[in-house]
């Protein structure tokens, strides 16, 4: 028998008992005359004593043979410590032991295996079994684990049955590229990997489940950010005979029900908020609301001096940072400089001190006398103490970095609290956006996404002006799952893909089976996917999926530790009848 206990449950009860451990050697600490070494399991770690005046000394000399990450097994009682150790469950005990075996040797691992480790991220990759060994890693997949058990528990007590569809299958447009796998027994055709089941989805809704679900991976070939990574888990989920507020209370449960279990945390209803709104308000459809710093629009009180930059401008913005008067001009000057960056873009900010003794001091006195300045406050509601920035331009484009100076502003003033949760809907996104480079429509969902029911007329007439039966679940600023109602006719279905600008011969190629299996009696469905690496990253206070997944791709789209991608040989290439050089 390898173990009697696990290195994480030994307890002051336990004092007395004879146990067998088996587990890695984390550390070491060599006086000569005795020896204490960490071992680690899964569940912990438990500190083992080797002493020359209670143990052998053959005993001593093989402890001192140890090195890091050796797997173990010893045999030994349960003592009292010493020195207790408050920081862990096991730091009143130790074990002093009695035989010890060695069970495999380790070479020296390339970082160290403990919380603060030395090794930079991608080391930690390339050796990500050991990574794994930290319990930081280790924590997240556990983390990982109850979510998803949860997830399938909810789905399941609430009549959703867990259906799994295909991997190799055709494109679906998604928004993103298409990972593509040669058929060799079909040869010059491929397969494409699944962006999202949402056709098989919504075939199955057709087929009469009623309610779907299914944890599954999605593949898409996009630009990768943290939290994007190519291939990825969604928490797809499809309803029958539902409207937008069904869904939304369905899911709103789901995700209250997991706030709940596993992080004991009540949360009430969430607020739902217009694409619009959202727009408006906080530059961006991914608003985070754990904080204020709302926009205020302030054309009607710059506008009507010889300020050209704002007379100019189709809009004027700002935000109140409160008690921001006390940011020096060098903390203001870093925030201009950091707006006119690249990434940003914008020309300038506008700031506008509120003093203590009420009055005002502007980056624009030349301009704006004290009058105008109040006027300027009073409508962003600012009080004394406050600071107010300003920004001004093209609207879509000041809004997106004010946005974004609003979250900059916010991380640096610690309003971003990872352990604090604010999810809300965003809804009725536009259900098409025009591509200016392309000179024609994209959904901005997905183009099976149907348009609000009192809408559809205007998909002939102005398709720019239809607003979609659409819903994202924002948490904390981070877009944690879409979905929509979807069109459930085959002649909507058929405007859509004109709108889209295919013909009827593409849309018939590509999408005829789901086309003609609306010919036979398709219900009206929607449904939601959630990205499930975001979610738990999100509750393991987070905006990085990379730590939450256990073999994941670099920046880059590498797997540093299996070198993948990688060629492939002349005789596959030939086999699968591609050719090397194209
Ligand atoms: P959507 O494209 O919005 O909708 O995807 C749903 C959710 O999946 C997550 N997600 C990702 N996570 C990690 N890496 C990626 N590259 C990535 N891309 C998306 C996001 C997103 O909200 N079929 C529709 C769903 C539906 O309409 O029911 C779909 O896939 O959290």
């Amino acid at each position: 028998m390898y173990r009697t206990h696990n290195c994480g449950e030994l307890r002051k009860s336990d004092i007395g008992k004879q146990v067998t451990l088996s587990g890695w050697v984390q550390k070491i600490r060599d006086k000569g005359f005795m020896i204490w070494v960490d071992m680690r399991d899964r569940y912990g770690i438990s500190q083992l004593i080797f002493d020359e005046q209670r143990t052998s000394k053959d005993l001593l000399n093989q402890a001192k043979s140890l090195g890091r990450e050796f797997v173990i097994q010893i045999h030994g009682e349960v003592i009292e410590r010493a020195s207790k150790n408050q920081n862990i469950p096991t730091g009143d005990i130790e074990i002093l032991v009695k035989e010890l075996t060695i069970l495999n040797s380790s070479t020296t691992p390339p970082f160290t295996i403990e919380d603060n480790t030395d090794g930079g991220e991608e080391l930690r990759m390339k050796y990500r079994y050991l990574d794994i060994r930290r319990e930081p890693i280790k924590k997240n997949l556990i983390l990982r684990h109850e979510i998803t058990q949860q997830v399938r528990k909810y789905l399941s007590d609430n009549s959703f049955i867990e259906v799994e569809t295909p991997c190799l299958i055709k494109s679906t447009p998604e928004g993103a590229r298409d990972f593509i796998v040669p058929s060799r027994i079909n040869e010059g055709d491929f397969y494409a990997l699944p962006q999202s089941p949402q056709t098989f989805k919504q075939l199955l809704m057709v087929a009469g489940l009623d309610k779907y679900f299914q944890i599954v991976k999605c593949f898409r070939d996009e630009d990768l950010r943290a939290d994007r990574q190519p291939e990825f888990t969604q928490i797809d989920c499809e309803m029958a005979f539902v409207e937008q507020d069904d869904v939304l209370n369905t899911f709103e449960g789901l995700i209250t029900d997991i706030f709940k279990k596993i992080k004991k945390i009540d949360i009430n209803k969430f607020p739902k908020i217009t694409y619009e709104q959202a727009i408006e308000i906080y530059g961006t459809d991914k608003p985070d609301i754990r904080f204020g710093m709302e926009f205020v629009e302030l054309n009607d009180v710059c506008q009507h001096k010889d300020f050209n930059m704002f007379n100019s401008a189709e809009l004027v913005v700002g935000i109140v940072v409160n008690g921001g008067n006390t940011f020096t001009r060098k903390e203001i000057d870093k925030y201009i400089d950091w707006i006119k960056t690249p990434q940003v873009g914008a020309m300038g900010m506008v700031y506008l001190r509120c003093n203590d003794d009420g009055g005002f001091k502007s980056s624009v006195d030349k301009f704006y006398d004290q009058a105008d300045l109040k006027n300027i406050a009073e409508k962003t509601k600012a009080n004394k103490g406050d600071l107010i920035m300003i920004l001004s331009g093209d609207k879509n484009k000041v809004r997106s970095q004010l946005g974004a100076l609003r979250l900059e502003l916010a991380k640096n003033l610690g309003l971003r609290n990872s352990e604090e949760f604010a999810p809300l809907w965003v809804v009725d996104f536009p259900l098409l956006n025009w591509d200016e480079e392309e000179n024609k429509f994209h959904a901005m969902h997905h183009p099976f996404t149907s348009p609000k029911p009192d809408q559809i007329d205007l998909l002939k007439t102005s398709p720019s002006s239809v607003k979609a039966n659409a819903y994202d679940l924002v948490i904390n600023g981070n877009e944690i799952g879409g979905g929509s109602i979807r069109i459930h006719n085959k002649s909507v279905q058929e405007q859509m893909f004109k709108c889209l600008g295919f013909t009827k011969k593409e849309s018939e190629e590509q999408f005829g089976f789901l086309m003609n299996a609306f010919k036979y009696g398709s219900p009206p469905h929607g449904g939601i996917a959630f990205g499930l690496d975001r979610l738990v990253a999100i509750l393991g206070g987070s905006e990085t999926i990379r730590d939450f997944i256990a073999f994941p791709k670099n920046n880059a789209g590498r797997d540093v530790m299996i070198d993948s991608p990688s060629k492939i040989s002349k005789e596959q290439l030939k086999e699968l009848k591609l050719k090397q050089d194209l």
